[in-house]
């Protein structure tokens, strides 16, 4: 930093938590819903019956219950009759390191900056590597992650060679310059290397002879996508008036992917990347902002990074001003925020392909995606949560059956966005936000909204969720879907803003700083308007108990702020944490970490503690457990330029780095065992 202005504008929230911008007037529940002791239909119907059947246990199982036999059966037998959950849970830590239980062992794998070909710019320690040497390595702060094996095409079992595709949500500007921002107005090659340092890195990885893994150097795989990659849109928002911008005058494409969070991956062997907290990163000084911006809360100001700034100028860079500065819409950026804020579907088997924006599955805040069971024969059945404080959880449903001989993208372009209502009695609805809705089109124009057509709907999801009256949620995060049940599950982080007259039986605290994990059963068919749910755990501090259950934590399992969700194949639920600099500096709770959850019983064991001022968030593994991928976000987040407080992985004085790291178990065993 050079100049005390620029030193008091750039104290920038890297927390990832967005303003708050909802305060339409749908009522949280608790307004209009007196009991908040209803009893819970969740797992009491011939839902719950059914799922005690297929997991072959009582639902009712005891927390304390190590009983391995009340698992969902594993796909991968583990090796040498290790049950599931075997291992001893890890105590926290506050440590500069990565702590795995006994008997495994942690190596971390592809850090930021590491060059993705053999040829390219080597990373430089004193992070002085240029825009375009960003452009040829690994971007900043991994994030969402999947292995997709090799022959993924095919039978998709090679557990030795795949694809490593990997989100990187955003940068540190304290630690991506030799020094930090040099000066605002930005010089352009330092705002070239922030937006390289975005997006997703697609790296084809190889077992070695010696059990390590490696880059395939020079394989026509590896490729950065960037905030700045050529992408189109697809879906019923391509081609709209509100998406006509410079760049594309008809209104199909766009540049880049930003702030790229939790993750998916299609039956059919593509990845699936978030745009979460995409809207700061714009600005828009026009006295009267359009709805498109407003209730996404783009800044009047300036983008978070003063991109919109860069000396010398290039179109590139000036998009990120979105006020209307030309005579139409042709001429200028004002809709350029308007192609954010999509599922981005990646092809990373095919380097030439162009990024598609799948605008069917709505316009928010995505943290990630989760796919429903797939049924042959049946629509697809996809969720994704809006991460932000009030937002909601939604579910889309295609129109055309999903067939594996068929299934492509073309799939997520055409189907039914729904919102999700928790009742207070343990039932929820599923609401449409459809044009051809004459019950949602009647409650919209009862609360003077309209809009023109399902484009206008999808580029003001949140809006249509208002009037559609769905439930405020604390931060959905990650959702995760059991491989046998199919039952669903959400992390919803925190929200300490929530207050006790707006809690409801779905987010039943408070001023929640710790979190907690919802699931739901959709009735009958995945594709049902109504679904029964009920909360998996309350986050917190030892002797945290989650009402109705058997669970109270533990010192093996106290957390806080959970994110990152995963079901194993063999149906352990993996949670990686999200706390705050503060609450990892000054809780109960080390830093970051991960653990996992035996769904059926609730024992829960802490598995793995990250460096200090990290965030644990992305995982992935091979088809046969033996080898799993957890990313390492933000080690050393509160550092100032020079002054890190972490220098995780390279230790020393060194510069923190995101990175993978690679988790093993030392007898060749499957990663939970
Ligand atoms: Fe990027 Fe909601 O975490
Ligand atoms: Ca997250
Ligand atoms: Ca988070
Ligand atoms: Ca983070």
């Amino acid at each position: 930093m050079t100049d005390s202005k620029t030193a008091t504008k750039l104290t920038i929230d890297n927390s990832g938590v967005d303003p708050q911008t909802n305060f339409s007037a749908n009522p949280t529940f608790a307004a209009i819903i007196e009991s908040r002791m209803a009893r819970r239909r969740f797992l009491k119907g011939s839902v719950g019956a059914a799922v005690a059947a297929i997991i072959g246990s009582s639902i009712a199982g005891c927390s304390s219950d190590s009983d391995p036999v009340a698992s969902p059966a594993p796909v991968v037998p583990p090796v040498g009759a290790a049950p599931l959950l075997g291992f001893a849970a890890i105590a926290t830590n506050r440590m500069d390191t990565i702590t795995v239980p006994e008997g495994y062992t942690a190596t971390t794998f592809l850090p930021w900056g590491t060059p993705l070909n053999g040829t390219y710019p080597a990373y430089l320690a004193d992070g002085s590597n240029s825009g375009s040497d960003q452009e040829q390595q690994v971007g900043m702060h991994h994030d969402g992650m999947h292995f997709f094996p090799i022959d993924s095409r095919t039978s998709a079992t090679n557990s030795e060679e795949g694809l490593l595709v990997f989100n990187h949500e955003y940068i540190d500007n304290n630690l991506i310059h030799t020094n930090g921002i040099t000066t605002v107005p930005r010089l352009a090659d330092e705002v070239r290397k922030e937006v390289a340092g975005h997006g997703v890195s697609v790296a084809h990885i190889q077992k070695q002879a010696d059990g390590s893994w490696a880059l395939v150097n020079n394989s026509p795989f590896n490729r950065r996508i960037t905030g700045a990659t050529p992408m189109e849109l697809a879906g019923p928002v391509r081609g709209s008036a509100k998406t006509v911008t410079k760049y594309s005058p008809d209104g199909s494409r766009t540049r880049g992917t930003l702030n790229n969070c939790g993750n998916g991956y299609t039956p059919w062997g593509t990845y699936l990347t978030c745009e979460e907290n995409w809207a700061g990163y714009f600005m828009n000084a026009d006295a009267d902002k359009p709805r498109e911006h407003s209730r996404y809360g783009v800044p009047s100001g300036n983008g978070r990074y003063f991109w919109e700034t860069a000396t010398p100028a290039a179109d590139v860079y000036q998009r990120f001003n979105a006020s209307s500065t030309g005579a139409s819409a042709a001429d200028d950026y004002r809709n350029e925020p308007n192609t954010f804020g999509w599922i981005v579907e990646i092809d990373p088997f095919n380097p030439d392909s162009v990024p598609q924006k799948r605008t069917a599955l709505g316009r928010f805040g995505h943290e990630g995606i989760i796919f429903g069971k797939l049924e042959e024969g049946k629509p697809l059945v996809v969720y994704s949560g809006d991460d932000s404080r009030f937002e909601y959880i939604y579910k889309f449903v295609s129109t055309a059956p999903y067939y594996k001989n068929t299934a492509g993208g073309h799939l997520l372009n055409d189907g039914i966005l729904y919102v999700a209502r928790f009742n207070d009695d343990g039932s929820g609805e599923w609401l449409p936000l459809d044009i051809s809705n004459t019950d949602f089109m009647a409650k919209a124009a009862a609360e003077g909204v309209s809009f023109s057509d399902q484009a206008d709907i999808l580029l003001n999801t949140r809006l249509a969720a208002d009037v559609a009256g769905a439930t405020k949620m604390n931060r959905p995060e990650w959702g995760a879907v059991h491989p046998e049940t199919g039952e669903v599950y959400f992390t919803l982080t925190n929200n300490t803003a929530r207050a006790e007259q707006q809690t409801d039986a779905a987010n039943p605290r408070a001023n929640n700083a710790t979190g907690h994990i919802i699931r739901w059963h959709e009735r009958e068919t995945q594709e049902a308007m109504a679904f029964d749910w009920d909360i998996f755990l309350l986050a917190g501090d030892v002797g945290t108990a989650t009402p109705d259950t058997d669970l109270t934590l533990s010192a093996d399992n106290h957390m806080a702020s959970p994110d990152g969700l995963w079901f194993d194949k063999n149906g352990l639920l993996w949670i990686q944490t999200d706390m705050s600099g503060s609450q990892q500096g000054e809780g109960p709770y080390g830093n970051n970490q991960m653990l996992v959850a035996d769904p059926v019983t609730r024992q829960i064991k802490r598995f793995l503690v990250g460096p200090t001022d990290c965030e644990v968030t992305g995982i992935s593994a091979t088809p046969d457990m033996k080898t799993l991928f957890v990313n390492i976000q933000h080690p050393g987040d509160r550092s100032n330029p020079g002054d890190f407080t972490s220098n995780w992985p390279d230790g020393g004085n060194s510069r923190p780095r995101s990175a993978t790291v690679i988790v093993t178990k030392d007898d060749g065993g499957v990663i939970g065992s």
